[in-house]
């Protein structure tokens, strides 16, 4: 049985690429890494793709005159790499309905906030304004509303006193985005994830909440 597709769509540093790659290359997610899209052509992420051998591209959004001929573009790159999931890490673009539509229930994005909380930009930032005494990141199905997708995994941290915007983003990224994803990846390529009426679903149950860390595999923790 040949393994799914996953696309990766990236804009910059690309921690999130590397953790989904490296557990595709250990087989803790049975998939094929099929490609790597970057809307930035500097983003290190893309410089990480190309020294794993990836097939790697750029589709620079200043390249094209609407935010339709972007998606149209950005879709025809999917189709080509016969994408079957698509992953955002991290991908600084918002994408419109029909590319949305095409490829929904089969789309990905992790927010490093506890959503529904702080959607878009600076949540690290809004959580320590609002002195959140917690705050973290949750993987959800990509749909037409920002950051607003059903919910798959959520992991949340204790907000330490000392952190700022930086060291509170870092200890998000470390302890529970490079877990979370690449766990909800495995599950979606096994066909244990799926999206259906509007909501997600983990082996046959509506997921009404978040799955938590508690959830995580072994070799995924
Ligand atoms: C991560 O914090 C991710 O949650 C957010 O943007 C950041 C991307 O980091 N969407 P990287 O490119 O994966 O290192």
């Amino acid at each position: 049985m040949t393994r799914p597709r996953l696309v990766v769509l990236v804009s910059g540093r690309g921690r999130n690429l590397r953790a989904l790659v490296e557990a595709i290359r250990d087989r803790r997610i049975p998939a094929a890494c099929a490609g790597v899209i970057s809307n930035r052509a500097e983003a290190p992420a893309l410089a990480y793709a190309r020294a794993m051998d990836l097939p790697h591209f750029v589709l620079s959004h200043r390249a094209f005159a609407t935010r339709a001929a972007y998606d149209a573009a950005l879709t025809a790159r999917l189709r080509a790499l016969g994408a079957d999931f698509v992953a955002l890490a991290g991908f600084m673009r918002v994408l419109g309905d029909e590319l949305v539509g095409e490829f929904e229930g089969r789309m990905l994005n992790i927010h490093p906030s506890l959503l529904p909380k702080y959607p878009g930009l600076d949540p690290h930032r809004r959580a320590l304004a609002a002195g959140d005494v917690e705050h973290g990141a949750t993987v959800h199905f990509v749909t037409r509303e920002l950051d607003g997708g059903p919910r798959v995994i959520q992991g949340a941290l204790k907000i330490h006193p000392q952190d700022d915007a930086e060291t509170l983003a870092a200890r998000v990224l470390e302890e529970i985005e490079l877990k979370i994803y690449p766990q909800a990846l495995a599950w979606l390529a096994r066909g244990e994830l799926r999206y259906g009426a509007g909501a997600a679903w983990f082996r046959g149950r509506r997921l009404d909440a978040p799955l938590s860390m508690e959830h995580l595999e072994e070799g995924f923790r």
